[in-house]
């Protein structure tokens, strides 16, 4: 299955690429076809063989996910601030952590993690189990060291036979805790959203405005040639010219010369639910962040290749924002769990 899933994406990064830097011809009908089936929903979420689905380790994971006695204080859970009712990130430019702590990023959406690797906006983390211990110890976000979130755990009876239940003679663990919570996480996925019922068939699910917009994206505005597939993005790591002083992927990879500066593609799905934008929430609305792409950024050795500037009329720019809101699923409803007592 996981093969499956890179496959599918190396395909998608393959044919968006081939059509970016092939065109600023018009997309013609038979490369549309081909496009959308690149871009189409995939049937089934991705487990990983060593952590695979159950719908209890789910269950669990989800109370995990919102549970405050996560933390130092009891003041902070994992969905304080990756918000379910904000397309599960923060509404503030980057997040605050126990303590009142102002981190120095955004904290990007836990929506579609089942499609990313690696994660955090510079790749420091390979798996969402590995990435999922360390919000709960880092002293400016949860501040809990892992032996006392799990002794915490344990005094509380209703979790420890929950834990017991879903891993016999093992219990309450930091790994069994970060499992649960990235099986919760996987089953986080952006819902059926306009554009994919106009991929799916449906022509007039999606706005004249939003196709043309489509078109720009894999076309002309060489978005594509990052935020592709699906979830619309490559999970690769560019520098796209900001004024930002954070140095980014460089720090895990000070070797090569293009990880300055340069952060995680976003998933655009629900982006018009995530404002602020960038690592740094330095864009405030869509519009923002066309009149950066426009002007292709700030031109240094490590600034992407694909970043130049690009000629778009005012209806160029409109019909982009229409596509990227036809993103936004419909009927989003989250419902809350509630925790053991
Ligand atoms: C205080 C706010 C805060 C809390 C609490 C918090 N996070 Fe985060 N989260 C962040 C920030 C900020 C980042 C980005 C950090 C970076 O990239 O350096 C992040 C990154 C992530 C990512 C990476 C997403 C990606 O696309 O790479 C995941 C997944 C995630 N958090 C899940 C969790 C889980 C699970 C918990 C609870 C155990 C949690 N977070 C608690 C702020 C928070
Ligand atoms: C060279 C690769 C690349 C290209 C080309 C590119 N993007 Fe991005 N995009 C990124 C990266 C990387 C980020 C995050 C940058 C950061 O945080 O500093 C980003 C961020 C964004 C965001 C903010 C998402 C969020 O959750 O904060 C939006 C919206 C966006 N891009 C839309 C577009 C559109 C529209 C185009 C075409 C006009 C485009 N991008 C072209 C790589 C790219």
């Amino acid at each position: 299955m996981r093969l499956k899933c890179l496959l599918i994406t190396q395909f998608t990064i393959m044919a968006s690429l081939a059509l970016v830097t092939s065109s600023s011809a018009p997309v013609q009908a038979e490369d549309l076809a081909s496009l959308k089936a690149t871009y189409k929903r995939p049937a089934q979420i991705p487990f990983p063989a060593n952590n695979p689905y159950t719908p209890e380790k789910a269950a669990l994971g989800k109370a995990l996910f919102f549970e405050p006695r996560l933390s130092g204080a009891e003041n902070m859970a994992c969905a304080t601030c990756h918000n379910p009712s904000f397309g599960w990130e923060g509404a503030s430019k980057t997040a605050v952590g126990a303590q009142n702590t102002r981190l120095a990023r955004q904290a990007p959406t836990v929506l579609n993690v089942a499609w990313v690797h690696p994660f955090f906006w510079d790749g420091r983390a390979e798996t969402a189990e590995a990435q999922a211990k360390g919000p709960i110890e880092a002293p400016g976000e949860m501040n809990m060291p892992l032996g006392d979130a799990c002794s915490r755990l344990t005094a509380i009876p209703a979790y420890k036979d929950w834990f017991e239940k879903i891993f016999p003679g093992e219990s309450v663990t930091p790994n069994n805790i970060a499992k649960a919570i990235a099986t919760f996480e996987r089953t986080v996925t952006a819902s059926y959203a306009p554009f994919d019922a106009w991929i799916d068939g449906d022509e007039s699910a999606i706005s004249a405005s939003a196709k043309r917009g489509f078109k720009l994206l894999v076309g002309k505005a060489k978005c594509a040639g990052c935020h592709t597939g699906w979830n619309f993005t490559d999970n690769k790591f560019h520098d796209i010219g900001t004024t930002t002083t954070d140095i980014g992927r460089a720090k895990i990879d000070p070797k090569d010369p293009e990880a300055m500066f340069a952060f995680k593609t976003p998933s655009l799905r629900d982006t018009a639910q995530r404002a602020p934008y960038m690592h740094n929430g330095e864009f405030a609305t869509l519009d923002d962040v066309m009149r950066h792409y426009e002007t292709g950024g700030i031109d240094r050795p490590s600034r992407s290749p694909l970043m130049q500037r690009i000629d778009l009329s005012e209806n160029e720019i409109s019909d982009i924002i229409t596509f990227m809101k036809s993103l936004t699923g419909s009927k989003q409803v989250v419902t809350l769990p509630i925790l053991p007592n």
